[in-house]
């Protein structure tokens, strides 16, 4: 279990040295397992600095029209969660009108049990900075912003550390490379409230403003930071790029499936014997990561939260039905997301679960729209009622809560609180029935 003291996160083996830790005021190197199974994008080793100046140069050399069109071909979608293309999100800044455009690199990861944005920006932060200068060489814009979760300080200090070396080696900064095109980096060390990762709060919060959720469209790429064309992008998506212009498109496309191309990054728990970060191809089965990459569970598990809280839940007996990628999970009723696996163990009552799902969502919401803001809200307290007395759920009434949640909030965080539940309502109805009224 991660966790966080004295301004630096720890995870793994840490949680056996709490004491040390607390009393001598001593910071552990973080370690986890990266391993991968199939083609190594993400995960493969550094190959130094000259490797990143030939691609930026190979960019910059062709025209944004060919470059756009190796990405296109590539068919990579956004790894933060929604899966949107990336190809289209680029075309559509680059093709609005305005005097100044933006990529925004999305690293505020705060799905509880993510942490591959963490490994790139730690491990791997000259495929996300040069992905960003790629991205903005398509869009046509010369600023990227990079908004980095205050809890990863090692993260703010390892990307400002590439930047310095970048802007040296005159691969960023102004004429990059003598190409004409500059490109400069701007850091902003994000607060830690979850909604800030949704991209228009995350825009407003950037802008000094309070993270309230924007109304869409227009959408980011239209109207974006300070109401300019803007590419926001996460972090595994950005950081993909470097490796498409290196190899091609048509080469990008052929790993993985024909509609989720590709690899995914899957962050593994503590319940897992080996916990850590593995990079597979997408299509590949889940039974693989938990029981091969993940080295299966250390201790019984009834289910696995996959993708942040708005992902589903995953019943143990539906493991050899998936495969990672974003169709198989959505045709299976559950949510690739950004897929942070998050074990629930035998033990834990799934009620008190998604009571704290809906705890975590009262507690994040912006505010803006009332499905969300007062449905949460009533969710926890229904449920904390249920398990503390007598009281007994009408699970119409409970029912209407969740179709309200999912067809009337403004964003995903109201929206996408049912998911998980109806997967516990669906897979765990013998273990819930007592909470709930008899139905005649
Ligand atoms: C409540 C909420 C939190 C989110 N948090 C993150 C986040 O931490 N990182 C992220 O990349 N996307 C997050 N997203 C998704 C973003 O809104 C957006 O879709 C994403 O940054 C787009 O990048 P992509 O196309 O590369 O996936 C969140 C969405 C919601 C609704
Ligand atoms: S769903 Fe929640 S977080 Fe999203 S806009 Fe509405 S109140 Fe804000």
């Amino acid at each position: 279990m991660p966790f966080h003291f004295a301004g630096k996160n720890y995870s793994g083996n840490a949680i056996n040295s709490i004491k040390e830790i607390k009393s001598k005021k001593t910071a552990l190197t973080d370690q986890y397992n990266v391993d991968s199974k199939g083609t190594a994008i993400l995960t493969r080793d550094f190959t130094g600095l000259k490797s990143y100046s030939t691609i930026l140069k190979k960019c910059l050399n062709a025209s944004a029209e060919e470059i756009q069109t190796e990405v296109k071909q590539s068919g990579l979608k956004g790894r933060g969660g929604a899966g949107f293309p990336m190809a289209i999100k680029l075309e559509t800044c680059r093709k609005t009108d305005a005097d100044q455009r933006f990529i925004v690199c999305n690293a505020d990861e705060g799905d509880p049990g993510a942490y591959s944005d963490r490994y790139l920006l730690e491990k791997q932060p000259h495929a996300v900075l040069v992905g960003m200068i790629i991205a903005g060489f398509l869009a046509n814009a010369n600023v990227g912003v990079i908004y980095i979760r205050a809890e990863y300080p090692e993260s703010i200090e390892e990307i400002n550390k590439v930047i310095k070396e970048l802007i040296e080696n005159n691969l960023a900064g102004d004429n990059i490379a003598e190409s004409g095109f500059s490109f400069h980096f701007k850091m902003i060390k994000a607060q830690g409230a979850y909604i800030c990762g949704e991209e228009t709060a995350l825009l407003s919060s950037i802008e000094g403003q309070r993270p309230e959720v924007r109304v869409r469209p227009p959408y980011p790429a239209q109207q974006g930071l300070f109401n300019l064309p803007t590419v926001v992008s996460n972090v595994e998506t950005l950081a993909n790029l470097p490796y498409i212009i290196e190899n091609g498109g048509k080469h990008f496309a052929s790993i993985g499936t024909s509609k989720s191309s590709g690899t995914k990054l899957i962050s593994l728990d503590g319940y897992f014997n080996k916990p850590g970060m593995y990079e597979v191809d997408m299509g590949t089965s889940l039974s693989v990561v938990v029981n091969e990459l993940g080295g299966g569970f250390r201790e019984p598990v009834k289910a696995m939260h996959i993708g942040g809280p708005l992902g589903g839940l995953v019943p143990i007996h539906k493991i050899n039905d998936l495969t990672v990628d974003f169709e198989t999970f959505a045709k299976e009723g559950f949510l690739l997301g950004h897929a942070s696996v998050v074990c629930i163990p035998e033990k834990f009552p799934l009620l008190l679960y998604i009571e704290h799902l809906f705890e975590f969502t009262a507690h994040e919401s912006c505010g803006k729209c009332f499905p969300c803001r007062l449905g949460s809200t009533r969710g926890k307290e229904m449920l904390q009622k249920a398990r503390t007395s007598d009281y007994k759920i009408d699970k119409q009434l409970f029912d209407d809560l969740l179709e309200t949640l999912e067809i009337g909030s403004l964003c995903m965080l109201g929206g996408g609180l049912p998911l998980p539940v109806k997967n516990a309502l669906d897979y765990f109805k013998e273990e819930l029935k007592p909470h709930f009224q008899k139905t005649t």
